[in-house]
């Protein structure tokens, strides 16, 4: 049992996962990449799972890239294949129930028209289905890129100044990140990169302006709830600034 969290600590409201290292744990063990994005994927249900039990509001987990297309045809289908899996599985009435249950609304970040049109379908009944819960939101990121959805963001609001819904004059921040997929979520407050690499491979890259990021060494199959917390721990230790000094956030502390 790993030690509980400080229920007095905030906790973060918005956790972004970057579960990387699946191909390299399958290697190391002399088994296809495959077999590593199976593993991973009991790893993100576990780890979801715990999110929801610590009462983070919202999860969002990097399943594919956009430029992860480019990987042979064979691991593409593969993990087209396992998002189809777990679009199937969440959408069995069990789970349907448990997800109303808990408050639990799906969300896919990334551009529908991409995916062939078996899974769009999938994707659109999930969305529809858990939209009325109310409690989590979870975002899976799938063909997803930082970049992409910043263009995309820009189109729509080009086309709300045509039709005179918008002027240029009154876009603010706020307003930009609504048209973001993530419209609706605070930005993350912890950013976590399973696979040792210290970059952020174009990911929520407007979102995470101000994310703490923890980067671990640990592949993603072995992440377990224990480095979680361990994660959450860390960040509960960090004093966040933005952009004040560290005077400032003391005081400030002191009066709340
Ligand atoms: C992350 O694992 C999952 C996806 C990118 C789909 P990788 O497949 O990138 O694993 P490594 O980085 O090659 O070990
Ligand atoms: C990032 O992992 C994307 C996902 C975890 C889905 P990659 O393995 O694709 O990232 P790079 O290529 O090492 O930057
Ligand atoms: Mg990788």
């Amino acid at each position: 049992m790993s030690k509980p969290l400080s229920p007095k600590k905030s906790r973060p409201k918005h956790i972004a996962f970057i579960m990387d290292g699946n191909g390299r744990w399958a290697e190391q063990r002399g088994l296809s990449r495959l077999v590593g994005h199976r593993k991973g994927y009991q790893a993100l249900r576990k780890i979801a799972d715990t999110c929801l039990d610590l009462g983070i509001p919202c999860i969002t987990f990097y399943a594919f890239s956009k430029e992860n297309w480019k990987r042979p045809k064979e691991e593409v289908d593969g993990l087209q294949a396992l998002f189809s899996k777990y679009l199937d599985e969440n959408l069995t009435r069990e789970n349907l129930a448990e997800a109303r249950r808990r408050g639990l609304r799906f969300r896919m970040l990334g551009n529908l028209l991409d995916l062939p049109p078996y899974l769009r379908v999938k994707v659109r009944k999930i969305l529809a289905k858990t939209r009325p819960n109310r409690g989590h939101i979870l975002n899976v990121a799938f063909s997803y890129g930082g970049r992409a959805e910043i263009v995309e963001a820009a189109k729509k609001i080009a086309r709300e100044v045509q039709k005179k819904k918008l002027k240029p004059g009154e876009l603010t921040e706020e307003i930009f990140s609504r048209y973001l997929y993530t419209g609706g979520c605070p930005d993350p407050d912890l950013l976590i990169r399973t696979g040792g690499e210290f970059r952020v491979s174009n990911f929520l890259l407007y979102q995470i302006a101000y994310a703490e990021i923890y980067v671990t060494r640990t592949l993603w199959p072995d992440f377990q709830p224990r480095e979680l917390k361990q994660a959450i721990r860390e960040y509960q230790h960090r004093e966040r600034r933005f952009g004040m000094t560290s005077a400032q956030i003391k005081s400030s502390a002191r009066k709340v």
